[in-house]
């Protein structure tokens, strides 16, 4: 619990024995009362369960060994203790000070703390806490701009429209959803429906809850309820042509101050602007996959978005519980830009001789939830390999590969990952549905074609610098 800094559920708590008892918040004055009563009665000896936690821990020399050794070992399985210092300094001061009284305990403590507290990484985690905090401010000031938005619109009922529609829906705003093809919407519905049954099932919604929530998504073929509706977000297939045909049709069946919001991943919003009649009214509104999982939406300014536009925007996203975050319009946005130098560099130590589920293992260890190839396993080689060619054609002094990567080679092996069962990894169902990833020979006879014959290996940490400083660097250029 220390090393992971977890907060605790009250019951939890209580049953680790962290707590003594819990009482229900209305109930709180009275149990007060009444727990100093039996202490001055006697009938509770309070001194006795104080003395527990002045006296050394009630543990002998093995006991203690065998419980320092296993928390070390599953400690530093997950968090290397040169990465992350905190957790082996806590670990050291509990072994230094176990056998001591109180008071003497707590001079270690404080000593380990101070350590802990001066490292860069201590640094660095109350950075990301400030900026997390700036991030909220500065959307809560935008959201001064914004106009009031009762009802919103999604158009197509993919992966992200349906993800975006659930959202909404489950955050109280009523949502219609228009695809083309009414066995999508049964999808987008049936995904949502899905999602919200799990909710029931862990106890965390009422049925009655799960129904209100279903029917605030409006499925539709068409555009008859458009009028009303403040903001429309656009989620269909990632085409310029489509998009702004799409978009242009939409804008003249809206109100005329509805936000038109684009969730393209790649296409200029600038130039998608150019099909529109108000192209003031228009901004980029990028959501991530699984849009219910994800905290982050980039808002994106077109060169002639207007700052109620972003405004109204970054106040949506807030109130269907995600975190806004306001960018520029260059390939990539922001999130792509700094992730394809990542992705770029992981292809480079392919090529160089790097084995992918290695480099995979340091990555993960070093920090992310998955190392690059896994990640672009579960995002799509074939979206992998199209994003490459927009931030290459955007970027193309730092961006532009004079070599076909493994990632192009596997999508052109027709390898696209999660989505058909084989691209660095192969897929398996486990017993409980969900694909589990196991290495795949045939990934690594294709992977010799493009391989350089001089072969290198790379340290650890070198593995870690030149994937982490391409993405660094790109974040600063940012
Ligand atoms: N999938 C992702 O991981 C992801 C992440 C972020 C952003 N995006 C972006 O979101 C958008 C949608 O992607 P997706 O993965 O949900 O695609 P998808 O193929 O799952 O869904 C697209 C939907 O749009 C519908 N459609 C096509 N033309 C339409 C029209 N004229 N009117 C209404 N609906 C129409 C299709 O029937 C389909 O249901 C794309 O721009 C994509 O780049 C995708």
């Amino acid at each position: 619990m220390i090393a992971t800094g977890t907060p605790k559920k009250p019951l939890d708590a209580l049953k680790l024995g962290l707590v003594d008892a819990t009482v229900a918040a209305d109930d709180l004055q009275d149990a007060a009362i009444d727990l100093v009563k039996k202490c001055i009665s006697g009938e509770l000896d309070w001194k006795a369960k104080r003395e527990e936690k002045l006296v050394p821990v009630k543990l002998n020399q093995l006991e203690q060994a065998m419980a320092f050794n296993s928390a070390k070992g599953m400690i530093f399985a997950k968090a290397n203790p040169k990465q992350y210092p905190a957790p082996a300094l806590a670990i050291a001061a509990m072994e230094k000070h176990v056998n001591l009284p109180r008071d003497k305990a707590i001079e270690v403590e404080a000593a380990g703390f101070a350590k802990a507290a001066k490292t860069p990484q201590a640094e660095s985690l109350v950075g990301l806490f400030l900026s997390d905090q700036l991030v909220k401010k500065l959307a809560k000031q935008h959201s001064k701009k914004a106009h009031e938005i009762n009802e919103a619109a999604v158009l197509g009922a993919g992966i992200m429209g349906g993800g975006i529609a659930y959202q909404a829906a489950s955050k109280g705003l009523p949502i219609i959803m228009k695809d083309i093809k009414s066995e999508q919407l049964d999808l987008g519905m049936g995904e949502a429906s899905k999602l919200l049954g799990k909710m029931v099932d862990r106890g965390k919604m009422t049925p009655t809850k799960m129904g209100e929530t279903l029917s605030r998504i409006r499925p539709t073929l068409n555009y008859g309820d458009f009028a009303e509706t403040d903001i429309v977000i656009e989620a269909v297939v990632e085409n310029p042509n489509v998009k702004r045909a799409v978009l242009k049709e939409v804008e003249g069946l809206v109100k005329d101050d509805c936000i038109l919001a684009s969730n393209t991943s790649t296409i200029s919003i600038t130039f998608l602007a150019e099909a529109l009649e108000r192209p003031e009214n228009f901004v980029g509104m990028h959501f991530f996959n699984p849009v219910h999982r994800m905290p982050l939406v980039e808002v994106i300014r077109g060169e002639k978005s207007s700052e109620e536009a972003i405004a109204t925007t970054v106040a949506l996203a807030s109130k269907m519980g995600k975190v806004p975050v306001v960018v520029n319009d260059c390939p990539g946005f922001l999130v792509n830009r700094v992730l394809f130098p990542y992705f770029g560099a992981f292809d480079l130590l392919l090529k160089q001789g790097a084995d992918f589920a290695h480099v995979d293992k340091v990555m993960e260890k070093f920090g992310w939830p998955m190392g690059p190839a896994y990640l672009i396993d579960v995002v799509g080689l074939d979206t992998g390999v199209h994003g490459a060619e927009v931030m290459a054609e955007g970027f193309p002094d730092r961006m532009k590969p004079d070599y076909k990567g493994a990632i192009e080679l596997l999508y052109e092996n027709k390898r696209l990952g999660q989505k058909n069962g084989v691209g660095f990894y192969k897929y398996e169902m486990d017993k409980r549905g969900k694909p589990k990833k196991v290495a795949d020979e045939a990934t690594y006879e294709l992977l010799k074609t493009t391989t350089d014959s001089d072969k290198q290996t790379f340290e650890d940490q070198a593995i870690i610098d030149r994937t982490m400083l391409a993405f660094c660097n790109e974040t600063v250029r940012c």
